[in-house]
């Protein structure tokens, strides 16, 4: 369904250049969720861009059904949904209003737009705000019109930058069905996350670390494989799991030596302590 062959993106200014993805490849098959994780700027999020078609890869190529994305990009984004964190949504326009307004951009006839609302008010559960002001919706109300914008013109493949980021247990409960549901219509499904529970839904994870694509398994894979979730992704970015206890002790080393200003750092009973730590 995705081929992703050896993109890379680089940002540049007249200061500097940041690789922020460099060299990644991978594939989606449909009906599959793929999962894409690692640290705050490890090139997610410029990734799924990329794939979206919203940025154009300094190297490589994306494939989505056979076409390549930068050659065909009006029938492709007919094919892909974005949902992003940054909603997007216009808060003086009612959910119907919104989401009526980007059907009749997608060319959904006037009685088609309202079908398909009905239908995705009624697979969402969002009947009951539908005429409601956006303004006026919570979070994870917001983050359900999001999704249904991304689905309004029946993507095959859906890709969700953190779907589930900054809801409560019961919204991020339902977003997390959806999604499932989806994968039952045969939608391949790309979800950008730091939450574990979105995670363990997926079918394979990849891991970005410094723009590399560092990890790529099966999620059931990686669970047999590791104690846990965050043992994988420690182990794979090699970032030190016990940095917090370091930063504790050279807290504690120096307030240590203030009040002892002869001794030698290099023989100290603290550094013999924060070895054993590490
Ligand atoms: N438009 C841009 N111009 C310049 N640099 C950018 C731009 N967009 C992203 N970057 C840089 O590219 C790198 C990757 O950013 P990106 O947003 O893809 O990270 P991310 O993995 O999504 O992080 P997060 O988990 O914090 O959302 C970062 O160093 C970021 O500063
Ligand atoms: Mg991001």
């Amino acid at each position: 369904m995705l081929t992703v062959n050896n993109i890379s993106k680089v940002f540049s200014s007249k200061k500097k250049q940041i690789k922020a993805v460099n060299d990644v490849s991978f594939k989606l098959n449909s009906g599959e969720i793929l999962g894409i994780v690692g640290p705050n700027g490890a090139g997610k999020s410029t990734l799924l861009r990329m794939i979206a078609s919203l940025t154009l890869p300094t190297e490589g190529t994306i494939k989505i059904n056979n076409n390549y994305t930068s050659t065909h990009n009006r029938g492709i984004k007919d094919d892909i949904g974005y949902v992003a964190v940054e909603t997007g949504l216009y808060g003086s326009m009612t959910s119907f209003e919104f989401l009526y307004y980007f059907g009749r951009v997608h060319g959904y006839g006037k009685k088609e737009a309202f079908n398909r609302i009905t239908e995705l008010a009624s697979l969402l559960d969002f009947d009951y705000y539908l005429y409601k002001k956006i303004s006026h919706l919570s979070t994870g109300m917001k983050q359900k019109i999001s999704i249904a914008r991304g689905l309004l013109h029946k993507p095959h493949l859906l890709i969700l930058d953190e779907p589930t980021n900054g809801l409560d247990i019961i919204a991020a409960y339902y977003v997390r069905e959806i999604i499932k549901k989806l994968k039952q219509t045969q939608t391949s499904i790309i979800i950008l996350t730091h939450i574990i529970t979105d995670i363990k839904m997926c079918d394979r994870l990849i891991v970005l670390n410094k723009g590399n694509l560092v990890y790529e398994s099966n999620t059931m894979d990686v669970i047999n494989n590791y104690n846990s979730l965050e043992d994988l992704f420690f182990d794979v970015t090699r970032y030190n799991k016990n940095w917090i206890y370091v930063k504790f002790l050279d807290t504690k080393r120096l307030s240590f030596f203030a009040q002892q200003p002869f001794m030698d750092c290099s023989t100290s009973q603290v550094d013999c302590q924060s070895e054993k730590i590490l």
